[in-house]
């Protein structure tokens, strides 16, 4: 495992659509382990692929609740229900936050590192982790959909 050097906000790569995975192999669980070692290493709940570079459609999530680490690959939002208006950040836009409209709960589709097919729900925080690290798959970043930014100074950097 290794940590990977997270893309910043400026870096075209961001603004990138990813590649779809077609075939899970060994350079793709490299990948999974790499993007959730930077993300712990960061201190984020989400990382998205390009945010290191790698324009797959690749997602890695913990928001500290009882699914624990989760491994997504070609996520797909299936569902969603509600609105809900958060403050974000992310790792690619260090000391930057803004308040996003998400959906208050999603349902998203996605294979997990076995190619098997997996659903999840997430509500709160993980609904939002998870629209945000599938914006990053297609080149949209929160600051795109943010009501209004604020620059601060403590980190409190997430995904
Ligand atoms: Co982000």
């Amino acid at each position: 495992m290794a940590i990977r050097r997270i893309r910043k906000d400026g870096d075209e790569i961001l603004r990138k659509k990813s590649k779809e995975v077609k075939k899970i192999d060994d350079k793709i669980l490299t990948l999974l382990d790499d993007m959730a070692e930077t993300m712990y290493h960061n201190d984020g709940v989400g990382l998205a692929a390009p945010q290191i570079g790698i324009l797959k459609r690749v997602v890695v999530i913990d928001v500290n609740d009882e699914k624990g680490l989760i491994e997504l690959i070609n996520p797909e939002i299936i569902y969603t229900e509600g609105e809900q208006y958060e403050t974000e950040g992310c790792l690619s836009i260090p000391g930057v936050y803004g308040e996003v409209k998400r959906p208050e709960k999603v349902i998203v589709k996605a294979l997990n590192r076995k190619g098997e097919e997996i659903t999840i729900e997430g509500t709160k925080l993980l609904a939002i982790a998870l629209c945000h690290e599938i914006d990053h798959l297609d080149g949209i970043l929160f600051i795109d959909k943010a009501i209004k930014l604020e620059k601060r100074k403590n980190k409190e950097d997430w995904s």
